[in-house]
């Protein structure tokens, strides 16, 4: 009796410590150095040099090939909070880690962004639906898509591990399903995670020709954050990343409403937890390579609603595909004549394309703006639709591509 007394209390006054939990994580070499400097627990696991390719000068198509040097480090997972308010003062940019559920994927992460070349499947990016894509381009709707930012934003906040980000998880999948009910060909799905209690919600729309084994992958992410990331503060999340959401949701009423099929088959992902490190995007890409589903492509759209540039797309030429890249500007020309396309890099896997291109699949990336005038209202409380003066114009541009995507990948 007595002795359970002692190690109750002891389990009390050590509990905080007791509980420290490792987290594994991959950063770049300037987040690495500010961890060394400043949490004395950290481990360094590993380093490699990994290829990537930049533009040669901001906005130009040319790129050159750039070194980046990345490290799996073990770290307190209570300090992963802080790491990102401290590269946010350091280094004026966000946090840039991705979390791994072990010191062994963490390496691995290395491994294969060392070996990476190009992606394993290369599918023909011949631009040749027109018909169904001229057909659907005039049916999105700009107040539409702001309707679901507004809506998605009114939740006090999307984190992967309160409430309001499970709520939302639940609204989102309840919001397809309405839009897909009555198609048999097109399902929607929560996928639960491990480790955290919000899901990300899937659509699938099954293909129906020969190679409907083949799948083409959009996502956005559903979870937003802010300061402390205590789950009840105030994230909306506006353009960081409800406009990526809604512009899939977009593209979901549109195929509904001209009972669109095609022939390889099209996921939509709003994934969570992608502001905690990748982490649903981890899992789910992490499943579907052991699974050896054949994915041939993945387009992320995340902060597709503020105009930071004269140039309207931006195309993030790091951990991304090129050739996939090209068909992206390709699709813009074709479709989307008017705008102009740039291209820069985040400088980190910024975003979920990063977990499909650490895993071997061919990722694209058409961001709002150069990094540099990009939102800088993201992260905050401040990040709703009044940033983007209340309306999806500039989203809208990023529907269109995304459905062109979607048709012409998923038809060949
Ligand atoms: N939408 C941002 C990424 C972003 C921010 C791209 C600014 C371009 C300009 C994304 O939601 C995010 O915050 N990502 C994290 C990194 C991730 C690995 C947790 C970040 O940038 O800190
Ligand atoms: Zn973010």
């Amino acid at each position: 009796m007595r002795r359970t007394l002692i190690a109750a209390a002891l389990a009390l006054a050590c509990g905080p410590l007791l509980a420290a939990e490792s987290a594994w994580i991959t950063v770049g070499d300037d987040a690495w150095r500010l961890i060394a400097a400043e949490a004395a627990d950290a481990r360094l696991l590993s380093s490699r040099e990994v290829a990537v390719d930049v533009p040669a000068v901001r906005g130009s198509a040319a790129l050159v090939r750039a070194v980046d040097r990345v490290h799996a480090v073990e770290i307190d997972a209570d300090w992963l909070p802080r790491l990102s308010v401290r590269v946010h003062e350091a280094l004026r940019r966000c946090g840039g880690f991705v979390r791994h559920d072990s010191p062994a994927e963490a390496l691995a992460e290395l491994h294969r962004l060392q070996g990476r070349v190009e992606a394993a499947l290369a599918p023909s990016y011949a631009i040749d639906d027109a018909a169904e894509v001229n057909a659907s381009l005039p049916l999105t709707q700009d107040s539409r898509i702001l309707a679901t930012i507004q809506r998605l934003s009114d939740f006090q906040n999307r984190l992967y591990d309160s409430s309001h980000g499970v709520a939302a998880s639940d609204w989102l999948a309840g919001e397809w399903r309405g839009i897909v009910a009555g198609r048999s060909w097109m399902k929607v799905s929560q996928v639960r995670h491990f480790g955290w209690p919000q899901k990300s919600v899937k659509l699938v729309i099954q293909g129906s020709g020969p190679n409907a084994a083949e799948t083409v992958v959009l996502g956005a992410h559903l979870d937003s954050t802010a300061g402390s990331g205590s789950s009840e503060v105030r994230a909306p999340g506006a353009d960081d990343d409800a406009s990526g959401v809604a512009a899939l949701t977009e593209v979901v009423r549109v195929f509904a409403e001209r009972n669109y099929r095609p022939q390889r088959t099209i996921e939509l992902i709003a994934y969570a937890a992608e502001e905690a490190g990748l982490r649903g995007s981890q899992q789910i890409a992490k499943r579907y390579q052991r699974a050896g589903k054949p994915v041939v492509g993945v387009l992320q759209l995340d902060m597709t609603a503020f105009q930071g540039d004269a140039t309207d797309l931006w195309i993030f030429t790091d951990y991304t595909n090129a050739a996939q890249n090209q068909f992206v500007a390709d699709l813009a020309a074709a479709y989307l004549p008017l705008l102009g396309v740039g291209y820069d890099r985040c400088g980190y896997g910024c975003s979920d394309h990063a977990s499909w291109t650490g895993r071997g699949f061919a990722a694209s990336f058409p961001f709002e703006a150069s990094f540099a005038h990009s939102n800088h209202a993201i992260h905050t409380a401040n990040d709703t639709t009044a940033t983007f003066g209340n309306q999806a114009l500039h989203a809208l541009k990023f529907t269109q591509l995304a459905l062109a995507y979607a048709v012409e990948l998923g038809s060949d």
